[in-house]
């Protein structure tokens, strides 16, 4: 996608050819900041404090990392040490541990002379996929937004978190639909939630609508029940970061009072996502995902602009006060309207899933 009339995507190698650039997503909205990352300790070190984020991306970001790794040593035991290490970094989403698996797969099968360009190689194509499947979930969910358009009236369409391209290598998940459906002349509006504790919404989502002239507005967590309640939202998309191969959908923490509210509200709440993010080997969200938590800093403390430009941190809570903050929730498979795949869109059932994934089964 462009920023300011260039494109980008948001994981990219350096021209050294070997060292990799990410776009520092702590510095966002504010300020476009370009990192270079050289070192796996470096790229552990971004997934863990978000530099990188949104679970496409920190799987194929983490896929990287065993390349700069591998360069420093590509011993077998090295790799496999260097490999659990990143896998370690957050634990909710499973693209992670899909890419470094995937990673391990080839490389334990090729002579450490050979890992470097080897691992190269795949964490290209692992880059190069998840493009190609958010572009796919953007026609398939384009064809969603079209069902939901009626003369004359504007599409709104709720999202929470940020599943926008800068969550992924490019395109995004629940966002590719949206861009496509601005780019064909859909009169299409965003309700984006803010998304605390960490703001993705309010932070990342609008500045990617804005940055590609989305019609979008801003709401505070708790106003999406009432909106839907006044007619005021079409549909809902979001993406997610674990999906059982039942369809529970685990996303950032919020996820669920909005799938509850829309159930309420007879409203199409629709995940997106790429396979990568299924979990084929649980049925039970609710019970075997395993939700992130986060510091409490981020629940008490604030970070913001100030008039004269500069960033300033304050804190929102009374001394003394704790706080919680676990960083996802599940949604249970029967409060989704479906599924939008690289593949189509299905139930969010195991019937559904394994039409489109029958290798699964
Ligand atoms: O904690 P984050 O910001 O990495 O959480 C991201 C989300 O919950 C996204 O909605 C999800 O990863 C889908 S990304 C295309």
């Amino acid at each position: 996608m462009k920023i300011n009339g260039v494109a980008y995507r948001s994981l990219w190698l350096d021209e050294d050819g070997w060292s990799i650039r990410i776009i520092d997503q702590t510095k966002l909205p504010w300020s476009l900041t370009i990192l270079r990352l050289s070192q796996v300790a470096e790229v552990a070190e971004a997934i863990r404090t978000m530099q990188v984020r949104g679970a496409p991306l920190i799987g194929a970001t983490a896929a990287y990392g065993l390349c700069l790794a591998l360069r420093v040593d590509a011993s077998t035991d090295a790799m496999e040490r260097d490999a659990a290490m990143l896998a370690g970094t957050r634990p909710t989403a499973v693209n992670l541990q899909w890419a470094i698996d995937r990673m391990l797969t080839r490389l334990r099968n090729t002579r450490p002379q050979d890992r470097v360009a080897v691992a190269y190689e795949e964490a290209a194509a692992i880059a190069d996929e998840d493009v190609a499947q958010n572009e796919a979930i953007g026609r398939h969910g384009l064809d969603l937004i079209r069902a939901r358009q009626t003369p004359g009236k504007r599409v709104n369409v709720l999202t929470h978190c940020n599943a926008g391209w800068i969550a992924t290598v490019d395109w995004g998940t629940a966002l590719a639909p949206i861009y496509m459906a601005h780019d064909a002349g859909i009169d299409i509006h965003v309700w984006v939630d803010e998304t605390r504790p960490r703001n993705q919404g309010a932070a990342l989502t609008a500045w990617e609508l804005g940055s590609h002239g989305v019609p979008h507005t801003v709401i505070a967590d708790n106003a999406g029940g009432h909106l839907m309640q006044h007619g005021e939202v079409d549909m809902v998309i979001v993406g997610t970061d674990r999906v059982t191969r039942g369809g529970d959908v685990a996303n950032k923490i919020g996820t669920y009072l909005k799938a509850l509210a829309a159930h309420d509200n007879d409203i199409p709440f629709w995940v997106a996502l790429p396979s990568t993010t299924i979990d084929w080997t649980i049925t039970d969200g609710v019970r075997e995902i395993p939700i992130e938590e986060r510091s409490a800093t981020e629940v008490t403390l604030m970070t913001g602009q100030m008039a004269d430009g500069s960033l300033a941190t304050i804190q929102v809570t009374p001394n003394g006060s704790g706080a919680a903050n676990p960083a996802f929730d599940v949604t249970p498979a029967r409060l989704v309207t479906g599924m939008i795949t690289e593949r189509g869109c299905c139930d969010a059932s195991p019937e559904g899933l394994l039409s489109l994934f029958p290798e699964r089964a």
